[in-house]
């Protein structure tokens, strides 16, 4: 179903004829984002960032299987996809959870038979005002549910990926792992291990699985309710873009990298940020300060 570059291994072992150089006639572009028959998961699939992805594949033509913490929120979307005939359904899980990710996978291998695209998006950022306000319960949640969790999903369904000959795979880091701030240290410190384990599963899945991850900035999601918008208005005046993200801005580059659009793309970290990453201080994740206490009064 997932069409994978293996049939263009040749490209790679022989001497470049013709037959490689020349330009191959191209279609419809339409064609290289259509998703029809393919199955595609995304974790923490309810709301923000992840709600959009399910409505873009869906309306992309895929079957989409919605999972976050709670059953009820994740058959509601499901049930909306439903009535407007997408094969949809939900399934509750705890991605901090390294026991529930394999019946998950099983769960969904049983019903839709094969999974084409998984979106490793659900994630936390709790916030602390010191740093030694981070108890080690807090610290291993962050770390369980932004990396170990997307480590095991990605494991257990790359393999079958293989086996069934294709697959894309997205994970969900933030620019808080290259500009990372004081508010957000565990965070950060488990988003720049996603940036290196997509390049890890890259390797360990290729050529027949790719495996990539998308970086957002600022996104308007419930993540932001728990900025200070004051301080955050003031710091967005030094993003290229000067604003936040809407969280359907991240559509095009998860049905980029999920879509035959992005055959020869793997390994890749793809920022989504309105070019909050290069203004002056740290990620631009409505983060106060880079001191080493957090205030979190409006400056
Ligand atoms: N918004 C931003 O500014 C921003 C910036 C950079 C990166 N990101 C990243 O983008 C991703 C999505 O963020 P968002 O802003 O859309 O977040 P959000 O609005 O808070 O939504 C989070 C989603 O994840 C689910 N979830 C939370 N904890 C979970 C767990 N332990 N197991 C399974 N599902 C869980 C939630 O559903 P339940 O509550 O039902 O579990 C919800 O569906 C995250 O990885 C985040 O780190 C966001």
């Amino acid at each position: 179903m997932s069409r994978s570059p293996t049939n263009q291994e040749d490209t790679v072992l022989t001497k470049p004829t013709d037959t490689h150089t020349a330009a191959r006639p191209f279609g419809d572009a339409r064609d290289l984002f259509d998703m029809s028959g393919r199955v595609a998961v995304v974790t923490g699939g309810t709301r923000g960032l992840g709600l959009v992805m399910v409505h873009a594949f869906a309306s992309a033509g895929a079957d989409v299987v919605v999972v976050s913490r709670k059953a009820d929120a994740c058959d509601e979307v499901a049930a909306t996809l439903c009535a407007v005939g997408v094969r949809a359904a939900g399934y509750a899980c705890h991605m901090g959870r390294w026991g529930e990710l394999e019946p998950l996978v099983d769960g969904v291998y049983r019903d839709f038979g094969r999974i084409d695209v998984l979106v490793n998006n659900a994630g936390i950022s709790p916030r602390y005002d010191r740093l030694t306000d981070v108890t080690e319960e807090l610290f291993d949640k962050v770390i369980a549910v932004n990396l170990k969790g997307p480590f095991r999903l990605a494991a257990l369904v790359g393999e079958r990926m293989v086996a069934d000959g294709g697959g894309a795979i997205i994970n969900v880091s933030s620019t808080g792992a290259v500009r990372p701030t004081s508010d957000i240290v565990p965070y950060a410190a488990a988003k720049a291990g996603v940036n290196a384990m997509t390049v890890g599963l890259a390797h360990a899945f290729g050529p027949t699985v790719r495996v990539n991850a998308v970086m957002p900035g600022p996104f308007l999601t419930t993540i932001s309710h728990a900025w200070d918008m004051e301080t955050f208005r003031e710091r967005a005046r030094t993003f290229p873009l000067r604003r936040a993200g809407a969280s359907d801005e991240i559509a095009g580059a998860v049905l980029y990298l999920a879509s035959d659009a992005s055959t020869y793309t793997t390994g890749s970290v793809l920022t989504v940020d309105g070019g909050a990453q290069w203004s002056m201080a740290g990620t631009g994740e409505g983060s106060p300060s880079p001191s080493l206490e957090v205030d979190s009064s409006p400056r």
